[in-house]
């Protein structure tokens, strides 16, 4: 009973309190913590940056210590993890089979799943209840980079690279992969610390798309880990986290800068989108946009400039003219520049958006924690306004014409 509020897409609906992450839409405000992304971006690590969104405070030396160490610890992944990953066909879509391996994940740590281990675990609030947190928080990040390196390995029929002792987060990931095929291979620290603080602009986003899937999930007190495979599996979507994938072939298919205005007006008679363009809060640039222009120029320097660089950049300037994109308040998001960098260092353009999901476990573990710990967690059960017919009589199949 009762009026409901029918507000589709949640346009109007604020479902959570949070002291995450802040976005200022108009003013093109990004802050975690209450910490500037521009701040963080410049001084932090993606790791040290993990720990804030986590626990609410920049850690100490040491608090860091235990935190990075936990982490690279857990980045080794049960043997089994290479059957599943390594049964997919060889063209499937890596973002499947992260989602699969996150959810398989689960079914391996019987512990950290309250169905199997009795159901408030994660809700109680006692020390035994963090660290159990706490624990499928490091296995769930830690594995994340393995995981991922496994996806991108089968399908070049490539045997899995174990994690390496002694790297950061970003180096261990690209030497399990060995995108470049080196012998050998060691991570150019210039290309570590570029995906490095790629991983940071990306780790959390308030509450997006995924991060609300996370919790809507979530807050059937499920393990994290299927709710982290359903954070996965709604970034995988061209809306969201795919965009950057779309970007790329959208970039391919226009062919050059000459035919940009041809792309734009048809775009105008929605023809198609303009693919990293738009954003539900961004009513003025993404800071993080900015950021990433920046942090192509470094990788560019060292890889040669991409030539869709051209007409993305032609792209940009003629939809950051046009009355079409002006009025509606469309600027570059996250997702313009980046799949240009991901492509200047090696990558195929079906990974870019894992390279989107591996650090945004993080903002999932961090939603997922905070809701955890606030005190009631209710059941995300939206209501819905009904607009089909009223009572009828069920009719026999031979009298149905
Ligand atoms: N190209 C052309 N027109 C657009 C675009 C675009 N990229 N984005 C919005 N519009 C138009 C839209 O058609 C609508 O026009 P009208 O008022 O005439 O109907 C108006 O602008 C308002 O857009 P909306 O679709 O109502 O806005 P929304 O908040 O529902 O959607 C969005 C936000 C990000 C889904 C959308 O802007 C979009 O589809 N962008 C392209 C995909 C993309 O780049 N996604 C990445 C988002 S950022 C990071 C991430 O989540 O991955």
């Amino acid at each position: 009973g009762g009026i409901r509020v029918y507000d589709p897409g949640y346009q109007n609906t604020a479902v959570i309190q949070s002291s995450i992450t802040f976005i200022d839409g108009a003013k093109g405000v990004l802050r975690h913590r209450g910490y500037p992304i521009e701040q963080l971006a410049e001084k932090s690590t993606f790791l040290e940056t993990a720990y804030l969104l986590l626990y609410g405070e920049l850690p100490t030396k040491a608090q860091y210590t235990l935190f990075s160490t936990e982490v690279m610890h857990h980045t080794f992944v049960h043997r089994d993890l290479e059957d599943i990953i390594g049964s997919f066909r060889h063209d499937a879509h890596p973002m499947s089979i992260l989602t699969a391996a996150f959810a398989a994940l689960g079914a391996y740590s019987p512990e950290g799943n309250p169905s199997l281990a009795g159901q408030k675990i994660y809700t109680m609030d006692t020390e035994a209840s963090l660290q159990l947190m706490d624990k499928q928080i490091f296995r769930l990040i830690g594995k994340s980079i393995t995981l991922a390196a496994m996806a991108y390995r089968m399908r070049q029929g490539r045997q899995f690279v174990a994690p390496p002792a002694n790297m950061g987060f970003a180096d261990s990931f690209l030497f399990m992969m060995d995108h470049l095929n080196e012998t050998n291979y060691r991570p150019h620290p210039t290309v570590a610390k570029a995906l490095d603080t790629l991983f940071l602009l990306h780790a959390d986003h308030e509450m997006n798309a995924s991060a609300a899937a996370v919790l809507q999930v979530g807050s059937t007190l499920v393990d994290p880990y299927s709710a982290v495979s359903a954070g996965c599996a709604a970034l995988y979507g061209p809306l969201h986290g795919g965009a950057n994938e779309a970007v790329i072939r959208m970039l391919i298919s226009i062919g050059g800068p000459e035919n940009v205005p041809a792309y734009i007006e048809r775009v105008k008679r929605k023809e198609v989108v303009l693919s990293g363009f738009g954003h539900r809060i961004y009513v003025s640039a993404d800071p993080r946009s900015t950021i990433i222009r920046k942090i192509a120029d470094d990788v560019f320097a060292l890889t040669g400039k991409d030539p869709l660089l051209d007409t993305a950049l032609a792209l940009r300037d003629a939809a950051l003219k046009d009355e079409y994109f002006i009025s509606r308040k469309l600027y570059p998001n996250v997702d313009f520049f980046s799949g240009l960098i991901y492509r200047a260092l090696g990558f195929p353009t079906d990974f870019f958006p894992v390279l989107f999901a591996v650090p945004r476990v993080v903002g999932w573990l961090a939603h997922w924690r905070q809701l955890m710990l606030s005190r009631n967690v209710k059941i995300w059960r939206p209501r819905q306004v009904y607009t089909g017919e009223g009572e009828r009589a069920y009719i026999g199949m031979k009298e149905r014409e």
